[in-house]
């Protein structure tokens, strides 16, 4: 037997016991004769004490074998303080070389080269704790799901392309020459065609591949929640993945969520937030200003179909260094502004603005009556197209909560958005996008729209879509399907699909909607971002055990790589890589 304890479990009451403890050396100091050593596995550290000089490295693994004594000088910062192992005899199982970077909480490796030994930032603390959070947020779901009857089915990873929007991983198939499966973006049409085939809840906990560009919150694999629902209306998933929610929240971090949970209609989000995952931990809302700062002789606002502004608690004290330096921050390509106004209420009960030519300070209470900012507040202006603007005032709006302190964390602040539109046109393309996807409903009622050939018409009609927001970020989508194939032949011919291709594509599902397809519909969350979140952060790249890159490499394996020519000729490629100037 390695071991008969653990390095985090004994306490006081173990006093007298003789254990083995089995693990990696996290640090050994030599003092008077004595050995102490710090032993580590995935459970916590053990003191253990020589009764003699032993040179030991970072990392070896050892076994010692010793009595659980009293210690004299307790170390209450470790659950296993207050005892130390007398070591009878010791063993070195494995030496190890230096680490590249220390085993520590705060390390001092960079993340390339955490990245390169990702297996030894493993052993960090921060990374085996999002891991276990992780595995409880798994089980949690299995458990929820589970008992609310939901089946747990894989689907395939080798398909046809299935359109979300994101590039296409493709793999060459060498027992069909020229011809390739595509890695799924999500498993959204075979869930479908479970509902097809009467399993009326499913569930997956499972791996989606997008090639599209990295974020804190994007990886090229990333794991779904994937569910969906056979004779369900828009009521009933919410309200049972709300329940799924409130149960994680609650029995993970012992936090509760509102009960019901907030909803807000896309078009809201939009207007006030400037975003269709608005982070409602604050206030701070969008305005339109248009009528009250028009007609003043001011070009640049006369100019545009669209003025909007913030109010920025206790944010008139700004130097002119910084409103400069904010106005340069709206101009980057991230936001990309034109410009800043800010009209500032001094605590002083003066109003001051960068715009004093052209306005009085009559008008400039206007504005901020419009705005509702109090004295001590900063209002910030952004105009032209509408969208674009607000979108703007979105990220603004963003940036300055952050820089209040007003994004805690730990603070959560979940709601649904609802009633989004069904498409999106494209000014560039020319042509309507599915704002979820091709497989999204229309609402009934918005019918007549949908067929209708005019672009106004198609444009207000609105899908039971529904997305999971919190703190400001999306964590899960989802809608109402289309489950006759009429409906969804109509949908390609909106989207520019032909017939041909949509047969080429989707002829397996339009077909199945044939035999009795019924109503359904789901949702997936994003399983790495609400680990993330649970965790208090942002970026996801911890609550995955091996991560890519931001240029989606794994730099331990080095992959992507290179295949031979053997393998090449196998899968009947021709190796007339391109090679891009840098
Ligand atoms: P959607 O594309 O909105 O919906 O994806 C669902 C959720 O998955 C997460 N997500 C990601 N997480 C990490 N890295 C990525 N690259 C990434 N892309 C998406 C987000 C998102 O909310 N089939 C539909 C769901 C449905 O309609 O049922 C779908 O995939 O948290």
């Amino acid at each position: 037997m390695y071991r008969t304890s653990t390095c985090g479990e004994l306490r006081i009451s173990d006093v007298g016991k003789t254990v083995t403890l089995a693990g990696w050396v996290q640090r050994s100091r030599k003092l008077g004769g004595m050995t102490f050593i710090d032993l580590r596995d995935r459970y916590g550290i053990t003191q253990l004490v020589v009764e003699n000089d032993l040179s030991l490295g970072r990392e070896f693994v050892i076994q010692a074998t010793g009595k659980v004594v009293e210690r004299e000088s307790k170390n209450p910062k470790i659950p296993t303080g207050d005892i130390e192992i007398k070591v009878e005899s010791i063993n070195i199982l494995n030496k190890s070389l230096t680490p590249p970077f220390t085993i520590e909480d705060q390390s001092d490796g960079g993340e390339d080269l955490r990245a390169k030994y990702r297996y030894l930032d493993l052993r960090r603390n921060p990374l085996k704790k999002a891991l276990e959070l992780r595995h409880r947020i798994a089980h949690e779901v299995r458990n929820y799901l589970d008992a609310q009857g939901f089946l747990e089915i894989e689907t395939p990873y080798l398909i046809k392309s299935t359109p979300e929007g994101a590039r296409d991983f493709v793999v060459p198939s060498r027992m069909n020459p020229g011809q390739f499966y595509a890695l799924p973006q999500s498993p959204q049409t075979f869930k479908q065609l479970l509902m097809v085939a009467g399993y009326d809840r499913y569930f997956q906990i499972v791996r989606c591949f997008r090639d599209e560009d990295l974020r804190a919150d994007r990886q090229p694999e990333f794991t779904q929640i994937d569910c969906e629902m056979s004779f369900v209306e828009q009521e009933d998933v919410l309200g049972m993945f709300e329940g799924m929610m409130r149960s994680l929240f609650k029995n993970v971090l012992d936090v509760d969520i509102p009960n019901p949970m907030p909803r807000m209609c896309w078009y809201d989000a939009m207007d006030k937030y400037g975003s269709d995952k608005p982070d409602v931990r604050f206030g701070m809302t969008i305005h339109e200003i248009t009528s009250e700062v028009q007609g003043h002789g001011f070009g640049v606002f006369d100019s545009v179909p669209y003025v909007g502004a913030i109010a920025v608690p206790g944010a008139a004290g700004y130097t002119r260094k910084q409103t400069d330096e904010l106005t340069e921050w709206v101009k980057r390509p991230q936001v990309g502004a034109k410009g800043l106004v800010y009209i500032k209420l001094n605590e002083d009960g003066t109003i001051k603005s960068s715009v004093d030519k052209f306005y009085s300070e009559d008008d400039l209470r206007k504005v901020a009556a419009a705005v509702e900012a109090k004295t001590g507040d900063m209002i910030l202006v952004l105009c032209g197209q509408k969208r674009k603007t607000q979108t703007q005032l979105g990220v603004l709006r963003v940036e300055m909560g952050g820089r209040l302190g007003l994004r805690d964390p730990h603070v959560f602040a979940p709601l649904w958005i609802v009633d989004f539109p069904l498409l999106e046109w494209s000014e560039e393309d020319g042509r309507f996008y599915a704002m979820h996807h091709p497989f999204t409903a229309p609402k009934p009622e918005h019918l007549d729209w949908f067929y209708s050939d005019k672009k106004e018409d198609l444009e207000r009609v609105c899908a039971n879509a529904y997305d999971f927001v919190l703190n400001g970020t999306e964590l899960g989508g989802g809608s109402i399907r289309i489950h006759q194939a009429d409906v969804q032949e109509r949908m390609f011919q909106v989207l520019g699909i032909g017939k041909e291709e949509a047969e080429y594509k989707f002829g397996f599902i339009i077909n199945a909607f044939k035999f009795g397809a019924p109503p359904h519909g789901g949702l997936a969350f994003g399983f790495d971002r609400t680990c993330a979140l649970f965790g208090g952060q942002e970026t996801i790249r911890d609550y995955i055990a091996f991560p890519k890159n931001n240029q989606g490499r794994d730099v331990m394996i080095d992959a992507p790589s290179k295949i031979d020519a053997v393998q090449m000729d196998e899968l009947c490629l021709a190796s007339t890589v391109k090679t891009i100037d840098p």
